[in-house]
């Protein structure tokens, strides 16, 4: 079973029938497959738009959480296999596409009140080993997932979380997946401790845990299409100095730090030194992907440039024009860049997150 963002079904539908999967059963922003190959060789579907996945244990729909509960129970002995499970994440599907009428992913009130009346039960019938719902998991815990589809129907499944330090410059599964598939539903718990000036801000976030960039303080970070600083506010929390080069006002937290720099202009129109000893480029322009990959080409293909890491949001202005990717990461391919994954994060919108790395 597959969570996405609602209104990409038919998008994940596509990517991951290449490996073998068949459509089942869908809602919007859920969708659970089938495969005629065994389970034991199987790797979980990924892909693009695939937020999160898991192994299914089937559909559950009683008139209210108390028979919920007792048939999850029943339908977990019945499974067979290891009985227990090291925690429980449990999310509603989106209900709504991220950023309509302020829709945000992840945790709502329904699934705390349905997560607070399920877990100590799970807990105390040893299946589920820790007493808290909905923490981050590590490497190699098993995690027992429930999908609310309607908060009285919920979805039973679960994954196991890879390493992420083996997803370094692997594609596919442990690439795209190994960061997201630790949290809850796949959207990034995170407390920020700046004032977040745009929702940007934990975009920025998603996309630096999910590429396994080692950005680090002190490190210069440049932002193409910074105002107002959202995502500038997330790498100076980090501790990075950072250069927002963007035609647009800046908000007056972000301008008062002394570790940025604004750049008043459009990127194009800027001398390559300018870029001088930056390591990561983030570009979160509103322009078309292919002004976008101009840009960055002109930028990173410079001798004197230093970016190892590109974190890219490309617009796709329409769930048909997903066929354009490949394009994209065959240019990308072209400038020597390798590692290169592609997401649609849990926080952005119709848009897509590049991560490439560049040898330096
Ligand atoms: C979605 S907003 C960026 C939000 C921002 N990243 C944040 O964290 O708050 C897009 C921005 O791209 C800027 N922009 C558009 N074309 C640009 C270009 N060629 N160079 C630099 N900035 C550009 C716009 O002025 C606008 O402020």
């Amino acid at each position: 079973m597959v969570c996405c963002q609602n209104g990409v079904e038919t998008a994940v539908k596509d990517e991951v029938s290449a490996a073998g999967w068949k459509l089942a059963f869908s809602r919007r922003g859920f969708v659970s497959l089938k495969h005629d190959g065994g389970a034991g060789e199987l790797a979980l579907p990924h892909g693009v738009f695939v937020r999160t996945a898991a192994w299914s244990l089937g559909l559950i729909q009683g008139s209210d959480a108390a028979s919920n509960r007792e048939a999850l129970i029943a339908r977990l002995s019945e499974a067979g296999g290891e009985q227990s499970w090291d925690r429980l994440h449990l999310w509603p599907r989106d209900r709504l596409t991220v950023g309509k009428f302020g829709f945000e992913p992840g945790i709502d009130e329904v699934s705390l009140a349905v997560a607070e009346y399920l877990t100590p039960v799970l807990h105390s019938r040893g299946i589920v080993r820790q007493s808290l719902c909905n923490q981050v998991a590590t490497p190699g815990e098993r995690v027992l997932d429930v999908v609310l589809i309607e908060p009285s129907q919920w979805a039973i499944g679960w994954h196991q979380v890879p390493d992420p330090a083996a997803a370094s410059d692997s594609a596919g599964y442990v690439g795209s997946m190994a960061v997201p598939l630790a949290w809850p539903g796949g959207v990034q718990p995170i407390e920020p401790t700046v004032p977040v000036i745009s929702r940007a801000y934990y975009k920025a976030a998603e996309a630096i845990c999910w590429s396994g960039f080692e950005m680090k303080a002190g490190d210069l970070a440049v932002e193409v299409g910074a105002s107002p600083g959202g995502a500038c506010g997330r790498l100076l929390e980090l501790g990075m100095r950072v250069i927002g080069i963007d035609p647009a006002d800046m908000d007056a937290e972000i301008l008062g730090d002394k570790r940025f720099r604004h750049i008043r202009a459009r990127a194009g129109d800027l001398p390559r030194r300018d870029f001088a000893g930056a390591s990561w480029l983030l570009v979160d322009s509103n322009v078309r992907p292919d002004q976008t990959l101009t840009t960055v080409e002109h930028i990173v293909q410079h001798r004197q440039s230093s970016i190892r890491g590109l974190l890219l949001t490309l617009k796709l202005g329409g769930i048909e024009h997903a066929d354009r990717i490949p394009g994209w990461v065959r240019r990308i391919r072209g400038w020597g860049a390798r590692d290169i994954r592609v997401r649609q994060l849990a926080r952005g919108k119709m848009e897509l997150c590049l991560a490439a790395r560049l040898d330096r």
